[in-house]
């Protein structure tokens, strides 16, 4: 995830800046850069890679100067490169931003037309040379940012110098946090509280289509109209470490948390409404080769070939495709029978886990266009796939996977919907209809995330269970296995997740009273058998936890605790069924005392077979 700084006052700001950044280091980054103004001349400093990187470059080329503003880049548009790096300068104009510009292709094309050269991939160049257009056209910097912003489609947190106003930075903000911070130095800007907190404890919050304008004697903040806003300083007393983790006591309930924004990310800029179509600018796949693929191979390990089991189940129902699914470290050493023009697709969080890898390499061998999917630009994954979705959930911190995995399902909802509209199984109208029920995933999981502390309830009453089953259907089936693997991962506690038909053949042998069973149970087509299994569970005493749809009293006299999910179409409930089981395995870990961020015996990571 990007990380905004920004200084101006009496001190030097370089040293200010690279602090800053270092202490937005935890959000993760591919590449850095600083600009300062020092005696009227614009200097930028970028490199790629770690923070030493750029330290080591300004300690070789110093530059003097008291105002600045400085990114730590996580790549959306365009690989990691110093090119791509921040800030981007159009003459003498220089921005940062965080976020995503949905319409930078054509605000780009616009400004091509009008003679500005565009030297990175980035979206946020178009920023820079907007801003810059509206200065030659006799605007204030602070005017010039409010009318580029009113051009910009999509999220973003933007800081802007000019040498035509030596003394002033502006920014502004839409879906984007930006906070601003004033001492007897001078005035600060960063994308989160962290850096602020070695300058000062008040801090003023930035609202959405407001400008901040700072300079070394005052902060001012003002409107969309140009009005002056009163904004009220707020007190932080998180320490730098709480501050991390935003306020949340570790990283995993924090990912949890940004799921709707992580989904909504995902989504944005990545659909025509209005032809009901999916929009995919790096699938880099005509539509020919997706009608003539055979069949469709999802190769994965972990939580995201969980995803990749839901992958299977939609592309089957909705586009009535035919899906194999194998783990990495399976798929490689058989002789699958995979052929030319197949479409393989890889799904990884990391970009670099071995198995995943070189199953993708195997596929490539045997003629198979190969598209990942993928959260890290630049990864090893992208880079050697003919085409890629990027999830786009900024980096994972905590060893178990949550934002991620909604993220990859959604993006196989991306996909689905494209194939089904290129091959013309949905009509422009189905597509316009999915893509409404897309679009109201936030909100419903947003609407879980405010009972967590129903499932935290759920969780005081089991937690000292050592083993629990999970049973789903269809497309929760994979809901199952995923919710029983974050509960092992976190609580060593153990756990299975089995298909709810395939009980009867084995795993009812383990029920008893000390044997929680956690079932979902969606109002969909399976719903009468999935009731049947909660009875027969039922009937060997052991306590059962119900996530039903909202609405659904049938269950709650048969069921020891019950959790309602929001009604959605079923294709569309594994996000939500998914995100429920992460709180509940996040609270029982948590109440067992454990450190849930740093599971024993994992990695992040599994470059190694
Ligand atoms: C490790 C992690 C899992 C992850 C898996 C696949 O085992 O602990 O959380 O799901 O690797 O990682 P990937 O980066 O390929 O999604």
């Amino acid at each position: 995830m990007c990380g905004i700084i920004g200084f101006v006052g009496s001190q030097q700001a370089a040293p200010i800046l690279l602090n800053g950044l270092k202490r937005l280091e935890y959000r993760g980054y591919d590449s850095a850069g600083i600009a300062v103004i020092d005696n009227g001349e614009l200097i930028i400093r970028r490199s790629v890679g770690k923070l030493s990187q750029l330290d080591a470059l300004l300690a070789e080329q110093p530059v003097g100067g008291t105002i600045g503003i400085g990114h730590t880049r996580w790549a959306t548009h365009g690989r990691p490169s110093e090119q791509n790096a921040h800030p981007h300068r159009s003459g003498d104009v220089v921005i940062v931003h965080n976020g995503i510009i949905e319409n930078y292709l054509a605000l780009k094309h616009r400004l091509e037309a009008q003679g500005y050269r565009f030297d990175s991939e980035t979206d946020t160049e178009v920023i820079a040379h907007l801003v810059a257009a509206a200065l030659t056209r006799g605007r204030t910097l602070a005017q010039a940012v409010r009318e580029a912003a009113q051009d910009l489609q999509g999220s973003y947190a933007i800081a802007a110098l000019s040498v035509a106003e030596p003394a002033t930075i502006v920014t502004t903000r839409s879906g984007c946090p930006l906070v601003m911070a004033h001492n007897e130095q001078g005035s600060f800007l960063a994308s989160d509280v962290t850096p602020l907190l070695a300058h000062s404890r008040d801090v003023v919050y930035l609202e959405d289509g407001e400008i901040g304008i700072l300079t070394p004697e005052r902060l001012a903040v003002v409107d969309e109209a140009g009005q002056a806003v009163d904004r009220p300083l707020v007190r932080i007393d998180w320490d730098a470490e709480a501050a991390e983790k935003g306020g949340y006591p570790d990283f995993m309930v924090k990912e949890i948390h940004e799921q709707p924004r992580v989904i909504a990310d995902t989504l944005r800029g990545r659909y025509r409404y209005d032809s009901g179509e999916a929009d995919l600018p790096d699938l880099a796949m005509t539509a020919e080769e997706l009608i003539h693929a055979r069949r469709i191979w999802i190769v994965a390990c972990g939580t995201s070939w969980h995803a990749g089991l839901v992958g299977k189940y939609l592309f089957e129902e909705m586009i009535r495709k035919p899906v194999q699914v194998d783990i990495g470290s399976e798929f490689r050493y058989r002789e699958p029978m995979i052929q030319k023009d197949d479409l393989f697709v890889a799904i990884s969080q990391s970009g670099e886990t071995a198995d995943t890898l070189e199953a993708a390499r195997e596929a490539k061998k045997h003629g198979a266009r190969v598209l990942a999917i993928v959260n890290v630009v630049g990864s090893t994954l992208a880079r050697e796939a003919d085409g890629v979705i990027y999830t786009r959930c900024g980096p994972e911190i905590s060893v178990a996977s949550t934002k991620a995995f909604t993220g990859q399902v959604i993006a196989l909802y991306l996909l689905a919907l494209h194939i089904g509209r290129v091959r013309g199984i949905l009509s422009a109208e189905e597509g316009r209809w999915w893509l409404d029920q897309y679009l109201m995933i936030p909100s419903r999981v947003e609407h879980i995330l405010k009972r967590e502390a129903d499932l935290r309830s759920i969780a005081e009453r089991f937690y000292t269970k050592r083993n629990f089953l999970y049973l789903g259907r269809g497309i929760n089936y994979p809901i199952a296995l995923e919710g029983a693997l974050k509960l092992k991962e976190i609580s060593y506690i153990h756990a299975e997740g089995y298909a709810a038909g395939e009980m009867k053949h084995g795993p009812i042998a383990l029920i008893d009273e000390e044997m929680p069973v956690v079932v979902l149970a969606p109002r969909d087509r399976l719903y009468e058998k999935t009731v049947n299994n909660l009875m027969e569970v039922r009937a060997r005493n052991a306590p059962v936890i119900a996530l039903v749809t909202e609405g659904d009293q049938e269950l709650a006299h048969l069921a020891e605790a019950v959790f309602p999910i929001p009604h959605v179409h079923p294709l569309l409930s594994p996000v939500l069924f998914a995100v429920a089981l992460q709180l509940l395995a996040y609270h029982i870990a948590v109440l067992r005392g454990l450190d849930v961020d740093r599971p024993r015996n994992l990695a992040k990571c599994v470059t190694v077979e």
